[in-house]
């Protein structure tokens, strides 16, 4: 093809690439050995050349993360923060431009379900389930924005999940979908307010998942037996049968804080092997 034909196209060497970014990202650590959806995000944007902040309420599964990042000789820092609390996401993102200069890309992956319907739902644990799910999307996006504005932009994820936009009528996570729900919401809202300040804002919705944490909650709640048996039947409900990976929303993130998605805001990137599209059998 002629040099003519090739002007203004992307250099394909340079893509998906996000040196001097800084990436802030809630939930970077993992729940279980295995790699779950923030802590495969942080290090995929570490390999990518980003800066990244890597905070979670866990000591030890965020320094793993960081520790890996290391050992890829990417960069990382990790922090001891309570998504869910004002003062900790403020001292931490406070932390993270002092110590990388600004903030580029947040990405708020710390959520996770509690089964019942709405009579059933304690009320405390109904709240807990709205500070983990959208406070701590709220609070991610609230101090973060400010600094993604400062540098003339940048790219927020929040994560939802399938259960926000399709019901299953066997286990109801009615506190879950709700906060999910209003994930998506909030993320729209977001992306139009700053939109002409090039401050992009989309969710990933990942579907059925067999991540550390999924494993770990099926584990616990139904005891390793019945787990497994539902992790097979989960997987035949895909219609691309198998489960997706902590790698398949991380690949799906990096594409959305990426300049390749420069004009995508304001959307939904769903992550699921189909289910969402499929009609029951
Ligand atoms: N795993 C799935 O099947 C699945 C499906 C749909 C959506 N999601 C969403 O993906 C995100 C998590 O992905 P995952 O399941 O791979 O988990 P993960 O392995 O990414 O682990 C989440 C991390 O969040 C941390 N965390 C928990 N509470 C916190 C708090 N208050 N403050 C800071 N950190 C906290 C945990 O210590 C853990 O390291 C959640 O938002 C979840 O709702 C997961």
């Amino acid at each position: 093809m002629s040099d003519a034909k090739l002007a203004g196209a992307p250099d394909p060497s340079d893509f998906f690439r996000l040196d001097g970014k800084v990436a802030f990202v809630g939930g970077a650590g993992s729940v279980g050995p295995g790699w779950g959806n923030g802590k495969a995000t942080a290090a995929l944007l570490a390999r990518r050349g980003a800066k990244v902040f890597c905070t979670d309420i866990s000591a030890d599964a965020v320094q793993e993360t960081v520790d890996i990042i290391a050992s890829e000789g990417g960069t990382a820092q990790a922090f001891v923060m309570d998504a869910t609390s004002s003062d900790s996401v403020q001292t931490a993102v406070k932390t993270c431009v002092e110590a990388f200069g600004g903030i580029d890309i947040t990405v708020n992956n710390v959520g996770g379900s509690v089964p019942g319907g709405v009579v059933e739902m304690a009320e405390d644990v109904w709240d807990r389930q709205v500070a983990l799910n959208l406070n701590s999307a709220y609070l991610g996006c609230k101090y973060t924005i400010p600094h993604i504005l400062q540098r003339g932009g940048g790219a927020i994820v929040n994560l939802s999940s399938i259960v926000a936009i399709r019901m299953g009528e066997g286990r109801v996570h009615s506190a879950y979908t709700a906060t999910k729900s209003a994930v998506i919401a909030l993320s729209r809202s977001i992306a139009i307010q700053h939109a002409a300040q090039g401050l992009r804002c989309n969710t990933v919705i990942p579907g059925l998942l067999h991540t550390p944490l999924v494993e770990a909650r099926l584990v616990a709640q139904l005891g390793a037996a019945d787990a497994e048996a539902l992790i097979q039947k989960r997987a035949k409900q895909i219609p691309m049968k198998q489960a997706g990976t902590g790698w398949d929303v991380a690949n799906a993130i990096l594409y959305l804080v990426s300049k390749e998605a420069g004009h995508v805001t304001g959307t939904e990137l769903i992550v699921d092997g189909g289910l969402a599209a499929a009609m029951p059998g």
